[in-house]
């Protein structure tokens, strides 16, 4: 049996020259739009994680610079730069701005091409959950890590695509929810969608893999990714290396579902790739808990990086990639005849 069509969340809404982004920081329990009228603006959002997830940043900063463009186009560059910054491990918004900046270098419309970025992503979602959905067993129990769902693209997610195009196809599925320390993506986002959605899940705590695993209770593990490097590194949310390896004990498949767009050539591998830190605070006095004691000295990176030796297969909304990463990434994304 099919479940009913899907009405899409909206992370991002382009609306009237305003550009609406729903704060994920209010989800679960308020659903907040902010209305972004400047650059600074959807930076502020960006960096305060109200905007999230490597295909949904890139959509907000194309969308940015259509703001910069109809107040001064000459700040597009610089404006671009500064977006960039703001998380400087989600290549998407890198490959948004530069395909912006070019468009309006060339005396085209930024706005078309920030909704082209934004129409595409929602039909690479569409064709990753098709392709993405043949890997997935009927009756299978799947752990995602973060958040890789509508709230972080522009249709129905990436790794979270995957699994409801699984469940929308009649397979009985159920997913593993880590929670994703230490901002709780998994336990506020995709718990949040996942029972909209009505996919059966169950929330753990990111420490509750191993024994998950052990007990024969995951059939395989599927994740986003930030940024995949031409050797099919991937950079993804913190403590999804520690899954790949658990998978690779346990002899558990550890797919990454992302569109070629968040595929990085020019980054060689993965020790290329430049992990942000973030605020300590997020460790310490995570949503305004003192959890620590005052002045505790922490290491907040957001992101790891799992060797693509640990990875069983990258789905894209241009095919499933496996070993060799490198030659294969390369004829997929690079466009080198096959
Ligand atoms: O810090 P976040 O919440 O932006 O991290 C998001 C992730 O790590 C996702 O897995 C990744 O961006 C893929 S989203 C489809």
């Amino acid at each position: 049996m099919r479940a009913p069509a899907t009405t899409l969340i909206r992370p991002v809404e382009w609306r009237d020259g305003v550009l609406r982004i729903l704060d994920q920081t209010r989800l679960p329990h308020e659903e907040v739009v902010l209305e972004c009228r400047t650059v600074a603006d959807v930076e502020a959002a960006i960096r305060r994680l109200a905007v999230r997830g490597a295909p949904a940043l890139g959509i907000a900063a194309a969308h940015a610079l259509g703001l910069a463009a109809s107040s001064d186009p000459s700040t597009l560059r610089q404006a671009g730069e500064r977006l960039v910054a703001t998380r400087p491990t989600a290549v998407n918004i890198r490959w948004a701005v530069a395909r912006v900046v070019r468009v309006a270098d060339g005396g085209g419309d930024v706005l078309a091409e920030a909704r082209a970025i934004e129409r595409e992503d929602e039909d690479a979602c569409a064709r990753m959950g098709e392709l993405g959905a043949a890997l997935v067993p009927d009756g299978a129990n799947i752990l995602t890590h973060c958040n890789t769902g509508m709230l972080c693209t522009a249709g129905i997610g990436t790794a979270q695509g995957v699994i409801f195009t699984a469940h929308r196809a009649g397979k009985r599925v159920h997913v593993w929810v880590d929670e994703t320390r230490p901002v709780l993506q998994g336990a506020r986002l995709t718990s949040w969608e996942l029972q909209r959605l009505g996919v059966p899940m169950t929330l753990v705590a990111d420490t509750a893999a191993a024994s998950l695993m052990a007990r024969g209770l995951v059939d395989l593990v599927i994740t986003g990714a930030d940024r995949i490097a031409a050797n099919g590194d991937v950079a993804n949310k913190i403590g999804t290396y520690a899954l790949a390896v658990l998978a690779s004990h346990h002899g558990v498949p550890f797919y990454v579902a992302a569109p070629t767009s968040t595929v990085d050539l020019e980054k060689q591998s993965g020790s290329d790739i430049w992990v942000e830190e973030r605020d300590v605070s997020e460790l310490t006095a995570p949503f305004g808990v003192a959890l620590a004691p005052d002045a505790t000295p922490a290491f907040n990176p957001a992101f790891d990086v799992t060797p693509a030796g640990l990875v069983t297969a990258i789905v894209t909304e241009r095919g499933i990639v496996r070993e060799p990463y490198r030659e294969r990434l390369r004829r997929l994304v690079g466009g080198d005849a096959a």
